[in-house]
């Protein structure tokens, strides 16, 4: 007996990031294809969504719209998760066995981090993420090496005037995460002298996100751990309507 794939494993994109960031008004529009008024989450929330028309799923390139292959590659489910510090665990629970996990929506209000307290918060949750997705494939013990997972950073939100470009989100985050880094490090370190073990060495190599050394951390270095990480701004409300285009192009490339 072997298994086959079940018709219900479509492929999945997490949504992750901190509360209020808007993942939930993001998974409402792709749901509705409207925007509408959001809660804060408690538990996870799954639906099944279709690519919007006009993209293209990247494994369909040389097929056309309405041939059933086609179709089939624009189905989807987006996996919503609760940002609030305590309801992590959902997220994290989620990046424990991805095999369904085709990418993952990492959403950023790209207003809230213009200031520390929101650039710190978003920062230590990415860097936790990042780290989680850093131990799952150098601690894989297939030699073909885990499957890829990208992340997209989606800085939503870019239409309130307050709000970073998405390129300035980028720099930003990626200097706080250096930031977290160094004191994650200087934790670990110091529990470990507490504790007078010998494995403290490889702790704290495996706790070090990205690349060893004095260097900043860039995004970048997450390619040689099996994530490319791309940053995207878009908003899902505004008075102008939604424009989320980007974050779908990213999708379709992953299809
Ligand atoms: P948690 O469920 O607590 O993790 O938050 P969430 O990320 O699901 O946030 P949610 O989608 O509920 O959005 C939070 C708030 O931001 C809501 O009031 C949304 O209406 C608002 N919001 C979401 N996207 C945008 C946007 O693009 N622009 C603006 N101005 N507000 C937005
Ligand atoms: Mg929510």
């Amino acid at each position: 007996i072997y298994r086959v794939q079940t018709p219900t494993a479509l492929p999945t994109f997490l949504l992750i990031g901190p509360s209020g960031s808007g993942k939930t008004a993001f998974l409402t529009l792709a749901e509705r294809r409207a925007a509408a008024q959001t809660h804060t989450s408690t538990a996870p929330l799954s639906i099944e969504a279709l690519l919007p028309d006009g993209y293209v799923p990247n494994s369909a390139h040389y097929r056309s719209p309405g041939d059933p292959a086609y179709e089939r590659a624009r189905r989807l489910l987006l996996l919503d998760t609760p940002g609030h510090g305590k309801l992590r665990h959902f997220a994290t629970a989620q990046l424990v066995n991805p095999t369904h996990v085709r990418g993952i929506i990492f959403v950023v209000d790209a207003a809230s981090v213009a200031d520390e307290a929101g650039l710190d918060e978003t920062a230590e949750y990415l860097h936790d993420m990042l780290l989680a997705l850093q131990k799952r494939y150098t601690g894989a013990k297939t030699s073909k090496g885990p499957k890829e997972i990208p992340v997209l950073i989606a800085a939503n939100k870019l239409d309130l005037f307050t709000a970073l470009p998405p390129h300035l989100v980028k720099i930003s985050l990626e200097k706080a995460i250096s930031e977290v880094r160094k004191s994650r490090a200087k934790g670990v370190k110091d529990s470990g002298v507490a504790m007078g073990g010998e494995e403290d060495a490889v702790d704290e190599e495996n706790e070090w996100l990205g690349e060893g050394g004095e260097g900043a951390f860039e995004f970048r270095q997450m390619e040689e751990v099996g994530t490319s990480v791309a940053v995207q701004g878009g908003n899902v409300l505004g008075g102008e309507g939604s424009d989320v285009k980007s974050w779908w192009e990213w999708v379709a490339e992953q299809l």
